[in-house]
């Protein structure tokens, strides 16, 4: 072994940061870029099922706040596809691969948004298992990665209290209303599970992601900590998570809960979900009706080099 491979172990053994300009294992360095530009792709494509209702909220507060989530994600996107972008690879490449379907983003925002109440479902359940996966990915051994999680945390907390004050708000109201809450609950549930990942048995990534800190905790850990945190504030809500073994058990000090449907998880991924044309069409054509932004940025930007403004 040399000593840049020494010395990279020794970072990731005594739980230090690897900064972009270490020596780090190529493989490492790929499997960081895959992990981070993913997750970046996937809070910029997650903008989309929310920004059909923004123009629908029931009230100018909830369009407001609405409003401010679907910033902030835009933001973790930049965070993300800079962070991805110390790796060596440029915004413009990560996202032509998004376009050519070389790059994955989160199967769960293939899933259509149906109505008001799937926007307290999406930030309750979807932004609520990304605090669970982010809050374990500060501790991530790359260091960048690391202090955009640390950022991105704080403002996924929001997230979560937005879309749950939406879900106790209908839960609460008439008939009608409860019953839109528990069908957005059944029909996001399981896909929530999802974005946790494979089994860590079928997991091909996780094995090397745990040897090198860059996950700090299993998929399958992850997930369950999600189900044991969520269940109580479904029943909160007074509603039904749409699983009959999701039953505590007392023996595991954990919630029991079904197989996962994973012909359906691989078929979302794969491109076969209700919205994955959708999102990367809608994708697609804002990139390209939005050049005139880009090009007028790096213009000024170019214009302006050097002088202090
Ligand atoms: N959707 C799409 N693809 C998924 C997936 C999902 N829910 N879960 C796993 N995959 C893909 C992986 O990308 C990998 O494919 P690849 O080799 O082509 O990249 C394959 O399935 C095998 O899965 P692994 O578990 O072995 O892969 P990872 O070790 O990368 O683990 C992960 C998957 C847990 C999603 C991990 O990548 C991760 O923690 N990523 C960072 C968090 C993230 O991306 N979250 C997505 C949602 S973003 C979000 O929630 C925004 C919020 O504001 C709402």
């Amino acid at each position: 072994m040399d000593k840049f491979e020494a010395a990279f172990n020794d970072i990731i053994a005594k739980d230090l940061k690897v900064e972009p300009r270490d020596w780090m294992p190529e493989e490492y360095r790929k499997h960081v870029l895959r992990q981070v530009s993913q997750h970046a792709h996937s809070e910029v494509i997650g903008m989309q099922p929310e920004g059909n209702w923004l123009l629908r909220a029931p009230s100018l507060r909830s369009k407001q706040v609405l409003l401010a989530k679907i910033q902030d994600e835009g933001g973790h996107g930049l965070y993300l596809y800079s962070v991805a972008e110390t790796l060596g690879m440029s915004r413009e490449e990560m996202i032509n691969q998004l376009h050519a379907g070389k790059a994955k983003y989160s199967s769960i925002f293939n899933y259509p948004a149906l109505n008001w109440a799937d926007m307290g479902a999406i930030g309750w359940l979807v932004d609520g298992a990304a605090i669970v996966n982010q809050v374990s990915l500060q501790k991530t051994s790359y260091g960048p990665y690391s202090r955009g999680m640390v950022r991105i945390c704080k403002e996924e907390s929001f997230h979560q209290r937005q879309g749950y004050e939406i879900m106790l708000h209908m839960a609460r109201g008439t008939k009608e209303q409860k019953e839109m809450a528990q069908d957005a609950l059944n029909r996001f549930w399981f896909p929530s599970l999802m974005m946790f990942g494979p089994h860590d048995a079928d997991s091909a990534h996780s094995s090397k992601a745990m040897e090198w800190k860059i996950k700090r905790e299993s998929n399958d850990q992850l997930r369950q900590k999600f189900i044991d945190k969520t269940v109580p504030q479904a029943e909160f809500l007074g509603l039904t998570v749409p699983d009959p073994n999701c039953k505590w058990n007392e023996t595991t000090g954990h919630y029991d809960h079904s197989p996962f449907n994973w012909d359906e998880f691989w078929a979302v991924v794969n491109g076969d979900g209700p919205c994955n044309t959708e999102r990367l069409d809608h994708h697609k054509k804002a990139h390209n009706d939005n050049a005139w932004v880009r090009d007028a940025a790096v213009a000024y930007a170019k214009k302006t080099e050097g002088s202090l403004v």
